[in-house]
């Protein structure tokens, strides 16, 4: 068995060795608060502030009901919680900007409303928006600062992805003070991700004083047909991408997200009030993410702190089906080759100890070292088997436990590549 990930992490922990001032931020859909009410806004601050995050990048669409009630009652809520927010404005809808400088300016002596750097200014990103032009941004920078309001700009322009474009969107872009690389997950292809995205948009912003925001994600899987359909190969990334934060350093690190249900990278709890349409329900229902919260969390303190927790868990996740299963209704996400047919889990220990993975008449092994370390078994061939975890020391029991899912050859009635996540001891 391979622990696959134990060299890069004894590397991170010299790197990380120091305290760090970064922000920890999740990308929540505003889309999705159509049923909040603002306890339904605290329960979910409360939670992601009780693992190290320090705020929400608030997806706001063009809808009504996310400007008003919903705006209120998230700064009214991260209010009471200390909590922060600002602005990812979603520019793959229609924006005119006296619209987002009246947005910007509502809420702008808020508390809770997040202010960045040595200028103090609010910070603002997006989704997209790239085709507006500078212009755009440069009238709203203009009109915002001509009410005492001055910006932080930190954009996700998605188009770009290529690291030879950086300088490009510099010049393109005279407006913007940061960047926020959205790209979390291999660009459609059977690989893992790189940091090359990352070293080169940070270098870019450098000069201009805003953040580098570097987007950590665990999945992405989407089956919405005319809505797409795809998978990302993801199946270490929740663990590496963190290891790749360790060693850019950004300014923030944006989670991707807190409750998109749809693209399957959620790590905030299903709310079930909020209504996902009548695809998403099919993939998302059931498939808990919660435990992927502890990883976050782990992370968070060791890049806040310097220090590397030391905590005894087991994180697991699976997809409930092999790929080639055949499934009754839905459609293959392109990519759907990439995913390995195997359970991963990932150990946080406080000392040396045996992995045993098992499902079926499959079992594997590995010596996971102090720290984290990840590894896998295969899927069986056997029908409806329940993965099955032990951490033991010197030929002991230290603690066990089951999967919460079992993973079937039959009886697939949609194209599934969402995983269930869960944690031993549970
Ligand atoms: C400002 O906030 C109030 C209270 O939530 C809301 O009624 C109003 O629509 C908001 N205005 C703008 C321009 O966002
Ligand atoms: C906004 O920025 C301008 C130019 O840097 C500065 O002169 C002004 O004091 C700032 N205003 C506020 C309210 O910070
Ligand atoms: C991705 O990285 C993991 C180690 O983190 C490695 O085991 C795996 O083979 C890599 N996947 C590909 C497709 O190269
Ligand atoms: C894994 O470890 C268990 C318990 O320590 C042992 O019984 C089993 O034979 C090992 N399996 C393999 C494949 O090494
Ligand atoms: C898998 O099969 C088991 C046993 O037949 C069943 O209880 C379970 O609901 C099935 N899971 C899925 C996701 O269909």
């Amino acid at each position: 068995m391979i622990p696959l990930s134990t060299l890069t992490v004894a590397a991170v922990l010299c790197a990380a060795n120091a305290v760090n001032a970064v922000n920890v931020f999740a990308h929540f859909m505003a889309q999705n608060s159509y049923s909040y009410s603002q306890s339904d806004w605290a329960n979910d601050m409360t939670t992601a502030k009780n693992i190290g995050i320090d705020g929400f990048a608030l997806n706001i669409a063009a809808n009504d009901y996310e400007i008003s009630p919903q705006l209120g009652y998230a700064f009214a809520a991260a209010e009471q919680a200390d909590f922060k927010l600002f602005y990812s404005f979603d520019m793959s809808y229609s924006w005119d900007a006296p619209t987002i400088a009246g947005i910007i300016a509502n809420y702008s002596t808020s508390s809770a409303a997040f202010r960045y750097g040595s200028d103090n200014n609010l910070l603002v990103s997006t989704y997209s928006g790239e085709n507006n032009g500078d212009s755009f941004y440069s009238g709203l920078k203009s009109t915002l600062s001509g009410q005492g309001i001055n910006i932080t700009l930190a954009p996700a322009f998605t188009s770009y992805r290529d690291p030879s474009q950086a300088d490009s969107l510099m010049s393109t872009f005279p407006s913007i003070d940061g960047f926020f690389n959205w790209w979390s997950w291999p660009a459609d292809v059977n690989a893992n991700l790189t940091t090359d995205t990352d070293t080169a948009y940070q270098a870019a912003v450098k000069s201009r004083g805003g953040p580098y925001i570097m987007a950590v994600s665990p999945w992405q899987f989407k089956n919405l047909d005319s809505g797409g359909d795809w998978v990302e190969y993801s199946d270490t990334l929740w663990d590496y991408r963190w290891q790749q934060a360790l060693q850019v350093q950004p300014d923030i690190i944006e989670i991707v997200t807190w409750n998109d249900y749809a693209e399957s990278h959620y790590i905030g709890d299903i709310n079930p009030n909020v209504d996902l349409g009548t695809q998403a329900p099919l993939y998302v229902d059931g498939f808990v993410h919660a435990a992927w919260r502890d990883v976050a969390q782990y992370y968070i303190s060791w890049f806040k702190s310097g220090n590397q927790p030391t905590t005894e868990e087991v994180v697991y996740w699976y997809r409930p089906y092999p790929k080639g299963v055949t499934c009754s209704t839905g459609s293959l996400p392109r990519n759907s080759d990439f995913p390995a047919d195997a359970v991963f889990a990932m150990a946080m220990l406080s000392s040396e100890a045996t992995l045993t993975l098992s499902i079926g008449s499959q079992q594997t092994n590995w010596s996971a070292p102090a720290g984290l370390s990840m590894g896998y078994v295969p899927f069986p061939t056997e029908d409806a088997q329940v993965p099955y975890f032990e951490v033991s020391r010197s030929g002991s029991k230290v603690f066990d436990g089951y999967g919460s899912l079992s993973v079937n050859q039959t009886g697939c009635s949609y194209y599934n590549f969402n995983p269930i996540v869960g944690k031993v001891p549970n």
